[in-house]
């Protein structure tokens, strides 16, 4: 398939370009598009072929449900049961990097939530995404538009490299400024379930909701044969070729640590700012300063991308700090490191 590439500026949407694309969705075809979280591969949310499409350009198990789009949080009625913590929610931090889950409405396939009765709905605070929702007149269905497995795609160039001929066209609008998926909620009852950690944080959360719990699956492997809350939590995630290791220790500790391991064997680092020029300058990948997680947050699938172009049989980073948009970053990086993590000290160094 011969995919249309359109690059195009978010301060200046091109309107002919976006009405391409709304009626490539119209008609049942496959945009990827970008948002301020990571690219989106969308599709009409009300098109059942269109999502088995979906599943199938990303190689995506059909259990894992999408999340569908709207250019309005109050257009999340008509495809969803919404509630009056919905609506706080809305008020709070939409258009925003929030997903929230409600009950479906019959209007959305089964094919789109991947069979259960609940739907993800979010709105998206980029202006290419909000006009080409308006402009298919539909709310958009989009997992994030990588490879299954791949890491989310920040840049319009990572869409190209894992979609390109498979899809009907995608819009490349440049870097994503949050660059990690947006926190998904289950609303029950009075309570908010924090499935997904994102840049919308769970003290954020607080302020509208007192009830914040965040699932166990956030920092903890599932155990075997437990049924997850959100089927994406199952599903390995994001990791690069080779075996990620997060390391947890004083700096200082760390340091010695990845000073013998560049020794001993052909590592990647994704290493903090400060630090690059305390190591030697192959195969480092600066995250951003320590003190940053934003710009971690915004540069970490990049990063996880890089590794995979670097010739190379394990990779290092840090353990990020679990609170703020920390823990989103933590969710990410654990996922991708399959829960390895080594606490370095003292005694450990030596054996390495
Ligand atoms: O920032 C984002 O959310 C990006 C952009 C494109 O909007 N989208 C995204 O989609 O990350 P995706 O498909 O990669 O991740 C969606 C996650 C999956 O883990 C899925 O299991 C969960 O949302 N999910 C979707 N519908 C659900 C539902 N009804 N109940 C529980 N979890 C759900
Ligand atoms: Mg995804």
């Amino acid at each position: 398939m011969q995919t249309k590439i359109f690059k195009i500026s978010a301060d200046t949407p091109d309107v002919l370009a976006i009405h391409e694309c709304a009626s490539i969705i119209k008609e049942g075809g496959l945009v990827a598009f970008p948002t301020e979280t990571v690219y989106g591969l969308g599709a009409s949310a009300t098109d059942e072929n269109a999502a088995k499409k979906i599943y199938a350009a990303k190689g995506r198990p059909s259990d894992n449900p999408l999340i569908i789009h709207v250019a309005s949080p109050d257009d999340a009625s008509i495809y969803a049961y919404t509630n009056e913590l919905y609506e706080k929610l809305a008020k709070a931090f939409m258009p925003g990097p929030l997903t929230v889950i409600l009950k479906k409405k019959d209007i959305v396939p089964f094919e789109v939530t991947g069979g259960l009765d609940t739907v993800a709905v979010r709105c998206p605070a980029h202006s290419i995404a909000l006009s080409l929702i308006e402009a298919a007149g539909v709310a958009i269905a989009a997992p994030s538009a990588n490879l299954s497995g791949s890491p989310s795609p920040t840049r319009g160039s990572h869409v190209i490299s894992d979609l390109d001929g498979i899809i009907d066209a995608i819009i490349d609008g440049g870097e994503c400024e949050i660059g990690l998926e947006s926190t998904i909620v289950k609303i029950e009852d009075n309570k908010l379930i924090l499935l997904r950690p994102g840049a919308i944080t769970a003290d954020a959360l607080r302020c509208v909701c007192e009830n914040v719990e965040i699932s166990s699956a956030v920092t903890e492997a599932l155990a075997e044969n437990e049924k997850p809350i959100s089927p994406g939590m199952k599903y390995r995630h994001y990791a690069p070729a080779v075996p990620l290791i997060l390391l947890e220790g004083e700096n200082d500790t760390v340091m010695k640590f990845l000073h013998n391991a560049q020794n001993a064997e052909r590592c990647a680092i994704l290493c903090y700012h400060e630090e690059l020029y305390k190591l030697r300058a192959e195969r480092i990948i600066d995250i951003g300063s320590e003190s940053d997680l934003q710009a971690q947050a915004q540069r970490l699938f990049a990063a996880l991308r890089r590794v995979d172009e670097l010739d190379c049989d394990v990779v290092y980073a840090h353990l990020p700090p679990k609170d703020g948009i920390g823990l989103a970053l933590y969710n990410r990086l654990i996922r991708a490191a399959a829960h390895t993590v080594i606490h370095v000290n003292s005694s450990n160094i030596k054996h390495h």
